[in-house]
């Protein structure tokens, strides 16, 4: 029986997990496709010594060999980056190869282009391990749920900035020691910006709401913050309150249009979410049929992400025959039914807040911070003030019902430009996950 070639672009961690998971569970992989799968080419500047190629193995130090190598059914793409890697991925779909790629920022700045020219040429993209690593999170909102309306969703997507949240709570650590910890683990991305500004989870998060909701990729309209501002004082100001500080991808159907932001957000202690530690992803997903499910599991590393190439290696291996308009689509939803559903505008967004403030202490200063939320139709759940001893500053924290953002900038605005406020203040976003 024929064998299912596959050829192999970037031999960094990804790549070598993908070779090693390959060789070793090769009897149990040609079982389940029905026949094996044989790697016939890599394209690597450098060998890497994780892993071994058989000598049957062509290796090439340009990768675009690849692309083009007509002993090439399936282009695995693992190089990073979004230029040339949208370049390599368009070159072999134009040699008819069907795609497997890891690649967040790809498919979430390029996506649309290369499903467009994918489609064209009747060939399949397949990126489960772009979004949380081995989770298996693609798979499962367009196969697993798709019965379901899906309602919202929130994870945690960036294992690195889980793991710095999590030891700056647990040990009281400071940041940039945690995330040079995460870099060294080999967690970060190459430009860790993008873990601590939320630019990784933000691509990520464009790629579940499309596949949740039937939306095109819209990663500029992601609204973003990331937790480079986050100190030990809310981190503990929260617990107090019986909240927990998550980095989140939230995305929700409204109704009146879909949510995609990510930031730092208050979730109770007591939610699976708010357990979820070091640089363990988890995604919750409330779906009308279903109701909440909850996926967990590694969102990183060299053999948990090759699982997740591998099980695309098999998908598309399966249906090498099969017609590409008789699988499941590149976004779950076929590309002439995608949804015209808008993405909705921050300011539109209502939720409640945690806010904490220095202030002056003087009298009148609270009645001045209270009569300002209250012009702005900010009602207040909850409020603490500590007054360290030996300082003429006050530290005022508080819950607030829920709230239009607009709403709450404007009266931020006002607060901070009083004279009592000493710096900025901290607001940050609260999402009880009530399913
Ligand atoms: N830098 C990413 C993370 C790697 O920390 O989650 C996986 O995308």
């Amino acid at each position: 029986m024929n064998s299912v070639k596959v050829g192999i672009a970037g031999l960094g961690t990804v790549g070598s997990g993908t070779v090693n998971v390959l060789k070793r569970n090769a009897d149990e992989i040609a079982r389940r496709v029905g026949r094996p799968i044989q790697i016939t080419h890599i394209g690597a500047r450098r060998d890497n010594p994780a892993c071994e190629l058989g000598d049957d193995v062509r290796v090439s130090r340009d990768v675009f060999e690849v692309a083009r190598d007509p002993d090439v059914d399936i282009l695995v793409e693992l190089i990073g980056g979004t230029d040339d890697a949208r370049e390599l991925v368009l070159t072999a779909i134009r040699n008819g190869k069907h795609v497997v790629t890891a690649n967040k920022a790809l498919i979430a700045e390029h996506g649309n282009e290369i499903f467009t020219e994918a489609h064209s040429r009747g060939v399949d993209v397949a990126f489960e391990a772009a979004v949380a690593g081995g989770i298996p999170i693609l798979k499962s909102l367009g196969e697993g749920l798709a019965a379901n309306h899906i309602n919202w969703l929130a994870g945690i997507i960036n294992g690195t900035g889980n793991f710095i949240l999590t030891e700056m709570r647990d040990k009281g650590r400071a940041f940039d020691d945690v995330l040079k910890e995460a870099q060294e683990l080999g967690y970060a991305e190459a430009d860790p910006t993008f873990d601590v500004e939320g630019i990784d989870a933000a691509h990520k998060l464009a790629i579940i709401a499309s596949i949740a909701f039937g939306i095109p990729l819209q990663f500029s309209r992601v609204f973003t913050e990331g937790i480079s501002q986050l100190t030990t004082e809310d981190v503990v100001a929260a617990e107090q309150f019986g909240y927990r500080i998550k980095h989140l991808g939230i995305a929700k159907d409204t109704g009146k249009g879909i949510e995609m932001r990510v930031h730092p957000t208050l979730i109770p202690q007591e939610v699976l979410l708010a357990s979820v530690n070091g640089v363990m992803n988890a995604i919750m997903i409330d779906g009308d049929a279903v109701g909440p499910t909850l996926f967990y599991g590694a969102g990183a590393g060299a053999e948990p992400t090759a699982s997740a190439v591998v099980a695309d290696i098999i998908e598309l291996g399966r249906a090498l025959t099969a017609d590409h308009d008789e699988r499941v689509p590149y976004l779950g939803f076929h590309a002439e039914s995608m949804s015209e559903a808008p993405v909705l505008a921050m300011e539109d967004v209502v939720c409640s807040f945690y806010v904490r403030m220095h202030v002056y202490d003087k009298p009148g200063v609270l009645a001045d911070v209270t009569r300002i939320l209250s012009e702005n139709g900010i009602s207040i759940e909850a409020l603490q003030q500590k007054d360290p001893e030996d300082s003429d500053t006050a530290s005022i924290v508080m819950m607030t019902h829920r709230v239009q953002e607009k709403n709450m900038n404007r009266a931020l605005t006002e607060i901070s430009a009083l004279d009592a406020v000493r710096d900025n203040i901290v607001r940050i976003r609260v999402e009880t996950l009530d399913a």
